[in-house]
């Protein structure tokens, strides 16, 4: 199965994207985590992503579709779920004729609806692990102890781009960059809007039912209906 979610930053992409890789099987992933990871190791390609990301701005197109082409490349049969990408309607173009020249679609596409002054209270609240990258959140989503991960216990970090500030320059770029390509994927294949406001897992059970409907269904094509 082949999936891409989509969302405004804070939306839950990552969060939601974990309960949809274990369930299916697939591989998650996060254009984000990439990058974060080629920061962290000092590559040339993180040097050049960082004043983007610092700033809320989007990474050039080229740096991210050649990053993102090999990603995908490697990524195993029984398929993947994309979070972060595509996020312009130029990679969503480049991404169709990845897959087509593999002979491969995607099977669908969610979009995670919330409220810009939701994602604003949850950026702020965001810690992550800076080892496996799990999300946690100082009041929703709490680790057993608090500061520390709960998978290896390393001390979780404040993203740099969580800042409000920050924050209010991805939102604007969301609006005018990626906000576009909701009507891009309505207008091409499957395409399922999601609540993205309430509990985590009652929002990933929404999407479960959306998932499993589209695995069972009699037009299903092998690829989809592979679970583990
Ligand atoms: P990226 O890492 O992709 O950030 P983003 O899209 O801004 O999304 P986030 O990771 O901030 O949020 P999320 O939707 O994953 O939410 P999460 O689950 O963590 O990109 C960072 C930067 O990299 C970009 O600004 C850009 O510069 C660059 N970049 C990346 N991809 C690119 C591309 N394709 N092209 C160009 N540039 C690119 O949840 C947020 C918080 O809310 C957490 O604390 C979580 O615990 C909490 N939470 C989650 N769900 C709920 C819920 N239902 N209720 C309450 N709290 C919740």
């Amino acid at each position: 199965m082949r999936l891409v979610l989509l969302g405004a930053p804070g939306a839950g992409k990552g969060t939601q994207c974990k309960h949809i890789a274990a369930q299916y099987g697939l591989l998650h992933l996060s254009s984000g985590d990439i990058l974060r990871k080629e920061r962290a190791a000092g590559t040339k390609l993180g040097k050049k992503a960082q004043q983007f990301m610092d700033s809320g701005v989007l990474v050039p197109d080229e740096v991210i579709l050649e990053m993102m082409a090999e990603a995908i490349k490697k990524a195993p049969a029984v398929g993947f779920i994309l979070d972060g990408f595509p996020r312009t309607v130029n990679q969503a173009v480049h991404l169709d004729k990845l897959l087509a020249a593999g002979d491969r679609t995607l099977d669908a596409v969610l979009n995670l609806k919330i409220d810009d002054r939701i994602v604003a209270k949850r950026m702020t609240g965001r810690r992550s692990c800076p080892q496996c990258g799990a999300v946690y959140h100082i009041e929703n989503l709490r680790p057993k102890v608090e500061g520390v991960c709960d998978n290896d216990g390393a001390a979780l970090v404040q993203r740099p781009d969580d800042g409000p500030e920050v924050v209010a320059n991805r939102l604007k770029t969301y609006h005018q960059q990626t906000e576009p390509l909701v009507d891009y994927y309505k207008n091409n294949g499957t395409f399922f809007d999601i609540d993205a406001d309430g509990d985590p897992d009652r929002i990933s059970s929404l999407i479960f039912e959306k998932l499993d409907a589209l695995v069972n269904s009699p037009e299903a094509n092998k690829d989809v209906k592979r679970k583990l």
